[in-house]
């Protein structure tokens, strides 16, 4: 049954902002996370130490990290691929990491050029780091439904890959729908599949909205219990190694559907459509959802 609550992973600082073709000023990126913190979100995922050479949009995320005001109740989570970014996030103080695995193997190979096999046995000391350094440790796997270059993916595939994130310690496995091409009932096959060996608690769902399915696919997951989901704000992004994908679910298309069930997530969507115009402005284009689009209507 659907639950009462829902947290709101906002990643639009980190996964819109990495595929935008220019590079939005440290400035900004602060400017964007303080304003959505200040409308509720209680989890934002601010950037990621990876290869500028990769992805030059999250370089600076160091300063991004370290320019942000603590506080309580609010947690900023970065992704780190391996042993060098967990040292540079740990000595900009990151509090929360994020590692990101794949169910398919040339998505891995594509992303973090290392098989699948390979990046968990990189991610293991990251995990074991972070941790013993006081971290919380999130875990992705990509292409749950999908791949952009193999196609179909199953299910037991991105279990094998979930059930290994973990017992590294990840105190929640985020599961992405990277080219948004899933449809409800494969959605809700994935995430029992997954829930036989993942306590429900733990899963959180990352679906692009290449195809316009995202909420639809959300609202068959919640039907499971599920209560966590990420999305960005103005519907930012998409994935620079799945071409073609669009960004996350809008939030504030997100909180639309979620508040017109009745169920809390402690955000304020007027709030949210006015950072979406305000980073779609410096974008210079329209918010990608539908609910900014709505409400820009007087
Ligand atoms: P590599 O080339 O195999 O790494 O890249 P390497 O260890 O051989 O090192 C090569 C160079 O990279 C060296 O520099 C390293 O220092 C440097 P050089 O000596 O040549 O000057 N390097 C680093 N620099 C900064 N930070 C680091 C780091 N590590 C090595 N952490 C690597 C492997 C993982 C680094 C690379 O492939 C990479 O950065 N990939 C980018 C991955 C990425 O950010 N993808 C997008 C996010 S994932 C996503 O969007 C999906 C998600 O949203 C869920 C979903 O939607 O499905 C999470
Ligand atoms: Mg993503």
């Amino acid at each position: 049954s659907l639950p009462d609550k829902v947290r709101v992973v906002e990643v639009g600082p980190r996964d819109g902002l990495q595929n935008e073709s220019v590079s939005v000023p440290v400035d900004v990126r602060v400017g964007l996370i303080e304003a959505l913190a200040d409308a509720g979100l209680s989890s934002i995922e601010v950037g990621s130490f990876v290869s500028p050479r990769w992805v030059p949009q999250m370089a600076g995320t160091a300063e991004v990290l370290s320019a942000l005001r603590p506080r309580p109740g609010v947690a900023y989570s970065v992704l780190v691929p391996n042993l060098k970014g967990l040292d540079e996030a740990l000595a900009a103080g990151a509090r929360e990491i994020a590692v990101f695995g794949a169910a398919s193997e040339s998505f891995s190979r594509r992303n973090i050029n290392c098989s699948i096999e390979e990046s968990l046995d990189r991610f293991a000391p990251v995990a074991e780091g972070a941790l013993s350094a006081g971290l919380k440790v999130r875990g992705y796997v990509s292409c749950v439904l999908d791949c952009p270059y193999e196609g179909p993916v199953a299910p037991e595939a991105a279990l094998r890959v979930a059930e290994r994130l973990l017992a590294m310690g990840c105190y929640e496995i985020s599961l992405g729908d990277t080219v948004g091409t899933g449809t409800p009932v494969r959605a809700r096959r994935l995430v029992e599949t997954i829930a036989e060996r993942v306590p429900v608690e733990r899963i959180a769902l990352h679906f692009h909205d290449t195809y316009g399915q995202a909420l639809a696919n959300l609202l068959a997951c919640l039907e499971l219990g599920v209560s966590v989901v990420d999305s960005a704000v103005a519907g930012l992004g998409g994935c620079p190694y799945a071409r073609g994908a669009a960004g996350n679910v809008a939030t504030e298309d997100l909180l639309s559907m979620l508040h017109g069930m009745g169920i809390e997530t402690g955000v304020d969507i007027g709030a949210v459509v006015e950072v979406a115009r305000a980073i779609s402005r410096h974008l210079g284009r329209e918010p990608a959802s539908k609910v900014s689009r709505a409400m820009a209507v007087t």
